[in-house]
């Protein structure tokens, strides 16, 4: 039997450089599913495609393949063929990602291939729904929070480093938009499973919270 660690959690909580970090320390493979449903949004952004429900998402899905690879041990998405690892995190691709996760056919279209990465490595999966629907039968699942304020002060931060002209404001705004589209889609919304343990990262640093979650994942896997 395969380990699968759990991590859900909003955007902004730390989830994927945590998760990044202590799947290195536990020897597991890090997923990243929020990825995938970038990649989708990104190719509808290109098609100039309206992100809703019907024939155009549908007609773009069964044209699409997306394709999970690992290069030099970090997880890269490629998007009928082309890596698309470095197009899939503005703020654009972010809000598109959002949009296009809440259609029913692009949730069956990536379902999958999320769970045949869990069937075939130990992994630490990180995104919304991992422990409710991907991996119901996760060995631990997480669930990572933070207080919206701190989580969009990371992520405007994050930005700015990359060099991206950004304000606090609109970063907070989409950050609430997109929390609470996530959480009240009618498909897989974004809540703790009901045997997930909580993990709130506000106040911490990442180099706080590292060593906390190990122990957490430990301990539970102890169980
Ligand atoms: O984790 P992220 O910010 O990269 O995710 C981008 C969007 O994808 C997020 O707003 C919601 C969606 N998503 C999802 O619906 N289910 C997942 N398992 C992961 C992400």
């Amino acid at each position: 039997m395969m380990i699968s660690i759990a991590m859900d959690g909003p955007a902004g909580a730390g989830k994927s450089s945590l998760a990044k970090a202590a799947a290195k320390e536990l020897g597991y493979i890090y997923v990243d599913t929020g990825a995938l449903y970038r990649t989708l949004g990104y190719k509808a952004l290109q098609n100039g495609l309206t992100i809703e429900a019907g024939e155009t998402v549908d007609k773009m899905l069964a044209e699409t393949s997306v394709d999970i690879r690992f290069v030099d041990g970090e997880q890269h998405v490629f998007l009928d063929g082309v890596d698309v690892n470095d197009k899939i995190r503005t703020p654009e691709v972010s809000m598109a990602a959002s949009k296009i996760s809440a259609i029913p056919a692009v949730r069956a279209f990536l379902l999958e291939k999320q769970r045949e990465m869990a069937r075939h490595h130990d992994v630490l999966m990180d995104g919304r729904d991992i422990g409710t629907v991907v991996l119901p039968n996760a060995t631990v699942k997480i669930f990572i929070t933070a207080s919206p304020e701190e989580r969009a002060t990371r992520r405007y931060k994050e930005l700015l480093e990359k060099g991206q002209q950004v304000e606090y404001k609109d970063v907070y705004d989409d950050m609430v938009k997109r929390d609470y589209e996530d959480s009240h889609r009618a498909i897989a919304p974004l809540k703790p499973a009901e045997d997930s343990v909580l993990f709130d990262t506000t106040g911490n640093t990442l180099e706080m919270s590292i060593p906390l979650l190990v122990n957490l994942i430990h301990e539970r896997l102890a169980e």
